[in-house]
């Protein structure tokens, strides 16, 4: 029985060893050509885990769904709690991957891939109460979000983590700041007692978007490090750095 069972579980670990040239371009290490070969991985790539990747467990990224997110903010006299639930952005299909720049060494990994996309849309729902001085707020209803001409860079880092044999790279940090060229919000409120404050509420919002946005960004940064952390690790720890980037 035992033998059978180990037999078995062997026989799984086999079949576990994931052929990644399925889904991505694999590039070599050490080539010269190590940055044009990632532009055209990277291309491929959002491309692929546009649907998301079954085998490897790495979700949908258009539309990239969110179940939530909480934010809670403090400055300048205001202390506001939002948590918004049924998130989905819209857009990376259409991103261009312009440039891409690799340091793949034996015991760290670091990638820049710059790209911009022309409009990236969000929507989902709110729920958030907020207080300036002795005024206090509840809304909660819809939103959408649409943000035009963006221009950003993704990098990635990453070291070394061995298994048994088989080395593998560990994200250890994923971080963008997107330039935004324009952001327009809207909000439905189904709170009856605050109703009449959301045009207003909207138009200010629209007005000062990119405030908002910078005060927001650490918030978003924080949330897109988690998330592509995340992603990342489902191809870096399922799957040999040497079968990834091998050695020309
Ligand atoms: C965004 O929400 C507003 C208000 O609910 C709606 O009128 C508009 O059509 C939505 N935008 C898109 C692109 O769906
Ligand atoms: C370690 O190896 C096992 C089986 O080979 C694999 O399933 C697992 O993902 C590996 N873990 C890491 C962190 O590399």
């Amino acid at each position: 029985m035992h033998k059978v069972l180990l037999l078995f579980s062997f026989i799984g670990v086999c079949y576990n060893s994931v052929e990644i040239g399925k889904y991505l371009k694999i590039c070599k290490r050490n080539s010269v050509d190590l940055n044009d070969c990632m532009v055209d991985a990277v291309r491929k790539g959002i491309a692929t885990m546009i649907e998301g990747i079954d085998e490897l467990g790495t979700p949908p990224l258009d539309p990239f769904y969110q179940k939530d997110l909480k934010v809670e903010y403090n400055a300048n006299q205001i202390s506001a709690k939002m948590e918004i639930k049924n998130i989905y952005v819209l857009g990376l299909k259409d991103a261009i991957v312009h440039d891409a720049r690799v340091r793949a060494e034996d015991d760290i990994l670091h990638i820049e891939v710059d790209l911009t996309a022309d409009k990236v849309y969000s929507m989902g729902e709110y729920q958030g109460q907020g207080q300036y001085n002795a005024l206090k707020i509840q809304a909660y209803g819809d939103f959408n979000v649409t943000m035009s001409d963006l221009k950003f860079t993704w990098k990635l880092d990453g070291t070394t983590e061995k298994n048994a044999s088989k080395t593998y790279i560990r994200i250890n940090s994923f971080y963008m700041r997107p330039d935004v060229g324009s952001m327009m919000t809207y909000l439905t409120n189904n709170n009856a007692e605050t109703k009449e404050l959301t045009t207003f509420a909207t138009g200010f919002a629209n007005q000062n978007w990119r405030l908002l946005y910078r005060e927001f960004l650490p918030f978003a940064q924080a949330n897109w490090n988690k998330i592509g952390m995340k992603i990342a690790n489902k191809i870096f720890l399922q799957v040999p750095y040497d079968d990834i980037f091998p050695i020309e």
